[in-house]
């Protein structure tokens, strides 16, 4: 690994909340869907078009509803959620937005489920915060870059009903600094992280680790540092639930031995990214539940709040888009909703624009054999 120049100092406090893997809600949205549910019935989309693509729905993905009462229920929230992927396509014309697995929970029920409740409004990490890593050397980066064909990706996993993206973000980022140390790639325990991890942020003393509550990335290092590093998936298992610690130091995998955060601007995350590894990034996820696929590149997406932890594994130069930003690069962004979500579980976004905050919460790590 080529490692010369970085500077492996722990910098600390540019993160500030926690990352609950919430999707924000854009106020309009909130307006259109609370005309749609004034209506508690949904009888009126008996018959509809709306409905047609319902049963489509629970076909594809084999859901099945107890009653009437609640197929009419999920039947409403599907409609409401054809709405909201219809404005998120309006707003990102360069991604396709639609129907996904996660169509027939609404924003509430989605945000319980999926994500803890904390969060809310966060600050951005501000302006002037400690230097963090040394500048790189970006003049000859690749035109387009992808760890995934090099083999320091693990396969897409699954989070489930459980607020700990920052610990999938955290074990790829991981994954990826051993299979780079190592020529191995591991699939590590998540479930360590949402049992055992209540490690805090240095500034901001409330931003600490909770299973699946939420949690931050660059907290989950400083716990695996302290505990002396990680197991296997295989030998701590995911459950997708809070349980007791049940980490054996004599079981650890990989060791973590230090990590950085990485400067906001995006051709130093693209050099960091190809000369250490996949990076962990927080990002604000709002237009993720109805994407499918393409290259996203909402024309608002608020970078202050950033709610959910992902990981950078590449980036390409030719991310066609018909109204702006014509051959966009993008960034390829491996997400924990499954393979049957996104484009076989990933995400691209348009990269140079500091889009959906994609810039403002990225670390690196280093690890050690153990
Ligand atoms: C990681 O786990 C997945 C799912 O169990 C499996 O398909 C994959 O082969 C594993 N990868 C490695 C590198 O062990």
């Amino acid at each position: 690994m080529k490692g010369g120049g970085l500077t492996y100092a722990v910098v600390t406090g540019t993160a500030l909340i926690l990352l609950t893997c919430a999707l924000a809600t854009l106020e309009e949205e909130q307006e259109v869907i609370l005309q749609v549910t004034g209506n508690h019935h949904h009888h009126h989309l008996l018959g509809t078009a709306a409905e047609h693509q319902f049963n489509s729905f629970i076909q594809e993905y084999g859901k099945d509803y107890p009653t009437r009462a609640e197929y009419l229920h999920r039947l409403g929230i599907f409609a409401k959620n054809l709405l909201r992927a219809a404005e998120h396509q309006a707003m990102d014309p360069t991604a396709v937005h639609g129907v996904t697995q996660f169509s027939d929970l609404s924003q509430e029920e989605f945000e319980g489920m999926y994500m803890g409740v904390k969060g809310g409004a966060a600050a951005a990490p501000s302006e002037n915060e400690e230097v963090v890593a040394a500048e790189m050397e970006v003049g000859d980066l690749p035109e387009s870059f992808d760890w995934r064909e090099k083999g320091a990706v693990s396969d897409v996993k699954m989070q489930g009903t459980c607020g700990s993206c920052w610990a999938f973000s955290t074990t790829g980022a991981i994954e990826g600094a051993n299979f780079i140390a190592t020529g191995k790639l591991l699939n590590l325990s998540e479930q360590q992280l949402v049992d055992c991890d209540h490690a805090c942020d240095a500034t901001e003393k409330k931003a600490c680790d909770d299973g699946c509550s939420g949690g931050l990335m660059t907290n989950a290092y400083k716990y695996l540092i302290e505990a002396g590093g990680i197991e296997e998936e295989d030998a701590y298992p995911y459950t997708g639930k809070r349980g007791e610690c049940k980490f054996k130091s004599e079981k650890v995998a990989v060791k973590v031995s230090n990590f950085i955060t990485i400067p906001i601007e995006e051709n130093q995350i693209a050099a960091y990214l190809v000369n250490h590894g996949p990076l962990a990034v927080g990002l604000n996820a709002v237009f993720m539940q109805t994407y499918i696929g393409g290259v996203s590149c909402p024309l608002i997406c608020g970078k202050k709040w950033i709610n959910h932890g992902v990981l950078l594994v590449g980036y390409g130069s030719r991310g066609y888009s018909i109204l702006r930003f014509k051959n966009k690069p993008y960034w390829i962004i491996k997400n924990s909703w499954g393979k049957r979500w996104g484009e076989k579980g990933y995400y691209r976004l348009c990269r140079g624009h500091g889009m959906c905050g994609i810039n403002t919460m990225v670390s690196a790590v280093m690890t050690k054999a153990s």
